[in-house]
């Protein structure tokens, strides 16, 4: 026999068990709707990350090759920050990049956000940066060859960030990295040039002076105490002359072709930025031990370097390649922030007229650095 209080335990343990079931369920939809919730959320985050760019997906094409469309923010690793894009530069570099002179090595694939010179703000940073926080202003060079400048936001490694002192602009911090470097490095490496004004027993000659890279070797060569000539167009003599350089040479006379200096000097050194001067035409116009420092340098160039060597000539030719160096950088944009050296803006465009850029560096006669603002 089953007494009273017996049953009621067994009701209230089956209503127990009942309960902890119904419990459970309730727990797994829990459960369940937490984790749709999440979902939604990271997908909800997932869009908002998408960000402004513009890129091209295939060799070649040029200015009309550039689409403009929405692309996921990138993520800093850890020795990298994320930037908010203010200014960016346009180099030939970036067009070659495009045309395909490197393939198949870059662009590292399609599609490709091109441009490697920018200037922004700082708004987040990878978890082993030091030097950054979200709020910094920033001038900064990405790879060259992979790009990712012309967007909303960009990713740098730290050690090639450098802090922007509010006396430059975002525009002409965004000028200043490769061309910058590669000025730079040619009278400091392969040169062995000291920015200290020591060498005013020198003699320079700029090729193409009035581009990107011939305003800055202009003005780092003036710290030095060199001598300048300059090459470039008639339109731009005065400018030339403005920013340093001691003599000009318009390219297109014969005198500018023959790269005769007006007051009979020879060149210790020429910075090399133009294209198509055969090394005769340097040859007679070089001191002894005259360097001819070529930086749109190709097979011939190799060629030519060889037969230096075996003639055993004290000329040399050195063809050179920039380097992105940080500590570089970060010496030019301390000239820049005491005023001894500024970049020499060519134009102006808007981020969704950046194509107007790419355009504008492909015809080749820019004065100084053309610059694409957001
Ligand atoms: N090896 C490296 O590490 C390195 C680094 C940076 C650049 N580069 C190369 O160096 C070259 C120059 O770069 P950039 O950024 O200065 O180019 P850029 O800004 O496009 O140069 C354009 C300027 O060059 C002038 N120019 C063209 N041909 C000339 C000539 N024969 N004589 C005198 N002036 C001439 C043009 O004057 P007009 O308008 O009057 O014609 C124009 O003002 C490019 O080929 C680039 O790829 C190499």
């Amino acid at each position: 026999m089953v007494d009273d209080n017996t049953a009621n335990e067994a009701v209230v343990d089956e209503i127990n068990k009942d309960e902890k079931k119904e419990d459970e369920v309730v727990k797994e939809e829990t459960k369940e709707e937490t984790k749709e919730e999440k979902n939604e959320e990271k997908e909800a985050k997932k869009e908002e990350k998408k960000m402004k760019a513009v890129y091209y997906t295939s060799y070649g094409g040029g200015a009309n090759a550039l689409k403009h469309g929405e692309i996921t923010v990138p993520v800093p690793k850890k020795d990298e920050v994320l930037i908010k894009t203010e200014a960016v530069s346009i180099n030939p570099l970036d067009l070659k990049v495009q045309h395909g002179s490197f393939r198949p090595l870059y662009p590292k694939g399609f599609p490709c956000i091109p441009a490697s010179d920018i200037a922004g703000e700082v708004v987040d940073v990878g978890s082993e940066v030091k030097n950054f926080k979200a709020g910094d202003k920033v001038v900064a060079m990405l790879s060259s060859y992979v790009g990712g400048g012309l967007a909303e936001y960009s990713v740098a490694k730290e050690n090639l960030t450098v802090q922007r002192p509010t006396e430059i602009t975002a525009a002409e911090a965004a000028g200043l990295p490769l061309a910058g470097l590669a000025a730079y490095q040619a009278l400091t490496n392969c040169a062995g040039i000291k920015l200290d004004g020591s060498a005013s027993d020198k003699n320079i000659l700029i090729t193409a002076a009035s581009g990107g890279v011939g305003f800055f070797a202009i003005q780092l060569a003036k710290l030095a105490n060199l001598h300048v000539t300059a090459t470039c167009g008639e339109r731009n003599i005065e400018l030339v002359k403005s920013v340093g350089a001691d003599e000009v040479l318009d390219y297109k006379t014969p005198e500018g072709a023959s790269l005769k200096s007006p007051s009979g000097k020879q060149y210790d050194f020429v910075i090399h930025c133009a294209s198509s001067i055969g090394w005769s035409t340097f040859a007679h116009n070089l001191s002894t031990h005259g360097k001819v420092i070529e930086l749109n340098y190709g097979a011939k160039s190799y060629w030519s370097v060889a037969l230096r060597k075996v003639t055993f000539s004290k000329k040399q030719l050195v063809p050179m390649s920039f380097s992105a160096k940080g500590d570089n950088l970060e010496s030019l944009v301390k000239l820049m922030k005491e005023g001894k050296l500024r970049t020499v803006v060519d134009s102006k465009h808007p981020f969704d007229k950046a194509e107007n850029a790419w355009a504008k560096s492909a015809e080749g006669h820019a004065t100084g650095k053309i610059i694409v603002e957001f």
